[in-house]
Parts: structure tokens; sequence; C-alpha cells
């Protein structure tokens, strides 16, 4: 835990009392000069820190901004795996390609990499996903979970419900799910996951879960095209949301469902998924390259694969491609 995150924590949990330069200096085995540098520093941050002779220093309001130590204070180690580690960075291609390069560079698992902007974000499919900058939460979990290359859709169906949980938590908001990896607030888009993989024939290397999260985006940020199918938690709520109560909800219901899909639980996590699911019980249009698969979206099977009934009563397993409600 570094310097700025006891700080803060310390001040979080002092409230109104506030805590004095030299409880901290004490706590933190440093000088009260020292402390008082790293105050500045996350004033320059846009911490607003009130400094009184009375009650020492109160953390009164925090910017809107991703701080890497600041969410560390407020996960306050509470997770098992994810977000013990956590990386901002203001500007990145994709965290898909950041949490690449730490999977091959043996980082441990549970690291989270989140970027303001990204210049190159991707979605499913090789489409585009918008990533303005302090606009949503656009980040990346580096896994390394022991299960085998075809489980790895439980990790996108464990996430999803783990998104919407998180949106409703903090919002309110009830979202959905479509199968496998589209949040949904009113029948909108407002969150996707991209899960990429490197595995060897019988076990995983690494997973990469790649979450975008419009949070406050308004109609003009997105593309003409995009309006009629996006949309952001602020669009929704009529209010802005607070990125970094969210980012740590988020994190917060991931290692939770990652700890269940470990642990060999992943029927208890799909039966929650299968609450929040716009997609099963629906008729639905599957494209998979130029294959087209028609008909009724029945239930998930233990790998999280989607199990379609087609018009002449074939069950269909589906673990990819694009898949649309029909009108
Ligand atoms: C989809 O709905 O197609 C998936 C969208 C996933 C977007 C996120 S944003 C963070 C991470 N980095 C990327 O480049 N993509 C994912």
């Amino acid at each position: 835990m570094s310097i700025d995150s006891e700080i803060l924590t310390a001040m979080r949990r002092a409230g109104d009392a506030g805590t004095s330069g030299a409880e901290l200096a004490q706590k933190l085995g440093v000088t009260r000069a020292a402390v008082w540098a790293r105050i500045e520093e996350l004033r320059a941050l846009g911490y607003e820190i009130e400094a009184s002779p009375l009650h020492g220093y109160r953390l009164r309001n925090t910017p809107d901004v991703l701080h890497a130590d600041d969410l560390l204070s407020r996960l306050w180690r509470t997770t098992k795996v994810i977000g013990r580690d956590i990386r901002v960075f203001q500007e990145t291609t994709s965290t898909n390609d950041v949490a690449e390069k730490l999977a091959r560079d043996d980082v441990k698992e549970g690291v989270v990499v989140f970027a303001e902007a990204q210049t190159k974000g991707r979605g499913r499919l090789g489409r585009a996903w918008l990533s303005l900058q302090g606009k949503g939460l656009w980040f990346s979990v580096l896994l390394r979970p022991a299960l085998r290359p075809q489980a790895a859709t439980q990790l996108t169906v464990a996430a999803a419900a783990a998104v919407c949980r998180a949106i409703c938590s903090q919002t309110g908001l009830t979202a959905s799910v479509k199968w496998p990896n589209d949040i949904l607030l009113g029948g909108k888009k407002v969150a996707g996951i991209l899960t990429e993989l490197s595995a060897e024939l019988d076990h995983i290397k690494y997973v990469i879960l790649g979450i975008g999260v419009n949070v406050n985006l308004t109609l003009t940020d997105f593309p003409v095209e995009l309006r009629r199918i996006g949309t952001s938690i602020q669009m929704e709520q009529g209010r802005s949301a607070n990125r970094a109560e969210l980012a740590v909800a988020l994190i917060r219901e991931l290692d939770a469902d990652y700890a269940r899909v470990c642990d060999g639980r992943f029927t208890a996590v799909a039966d929650e998924w299968e609450q929040c699911c716009a997609t099963l019980g629906k008729s639905v249009h599957v494209l998979i390259g130029r294959r087209t698969i028609d008909g009724r979206a029945e239930s998930l099977d233990e790998d999280g694969a989607l199990l379609v009934r087609t018009q002449h009563g074939r069950l269909e397993r589906i673990t990819g491609g694009d898949v649309t409600l029909a009108k």
C-alpha cells in the first residue's frame, strides 16, 4: 500500500474528526513534512483536503479522476484476487494490450488496468469501442484461472452478472444482459465485455477480461450511428455517476464471481445471470461467420455456452458470434 493510499484511507476512516499530520507521520513512519508534501500532491490532483490546527486533515471532496492509490484505498485489501494491484494510464491504445503485456511479463493475476482514454479501444468481432477521455470506465483484468479453454465463456458470463449487480447497486437502475457480453439499460447497450485468452489445448494460460462501461457520456458524445443502440449511466439516470465508486463496486463484484467460478460454483453464477438475462426465453437470430441460426434461447450449459432450440427442434450450442433478439 503506497503512502497516498494510506493517507487517503486514514482520512476516510477519521471522517469529520480528521487526522493530524503527527498521527499520519507516526503511522506511516515518515516525517510530517513528507506527509505535507503528499497532501499537496493530492491537492494538485484535485482532492479537496482541509487542514486545520483543531482537526488536522479532513478529506472534503474527491475529483472525477481515476487514481490507483485512491482506488486501492477505497478497496482496502478487501478483495481476494482482483484489484490487489491497480494501474491507471491517462491514455493507452487498449487496456487489453497493456494487460496482455503484463501477462507475458508474468505479473500476478488480479491486476486491473484502467485508462482514462483509449486510442484503439476494441470490442468483439473486430469492432471499435468508443473510449472518450474521462467519460467511462475502460479497464482490463488479468486472470490465470485453472479452467479448460472451453470453459472461458464462464468468465464472460460471470463478468456480465457482476457488471449488472454493480450498476444496480450504485445507481438503482436495472441492467440486463444480452448473451454473452452486452449489458443493457432500457434496451440499449451501456457496457460490453471483451474476453481474450491465451491457451494450450487443455488449459488456459491467461485470460484478459476487458470491460467498457459508458458512465458519463451524453447523447452527442456518441457518433450518430450509435445513438439508437448505445446509452450511458448518466443518460439513463439523468445525472452523472461517480466513476471511482462504480469502479470499486465493479472490482468487488468481479472478485466475488471469480471466486465462485474458480471454486466450481458456476451454476450459482449462471442462476443469477439468468435472472438478469434479456436473452433466455426469447427468439434469437445468431450470426456466426456466414452461418445463421434462428431459434429460441433456452438456457446456458455448464461452460456458459448458449443453447438455442431451432425451428426444427435441434439444440444448437452457441459459443461465439453475434446474437440479436428477433423482433
Ligand atoms: C464489446 O461489447 O464488443 C466489448 C467491448 C469491450 C470494451 C473494453 S474497454 C476496456 C477494454 N479495452 C478494449 O480495447 N476493449 C475492452
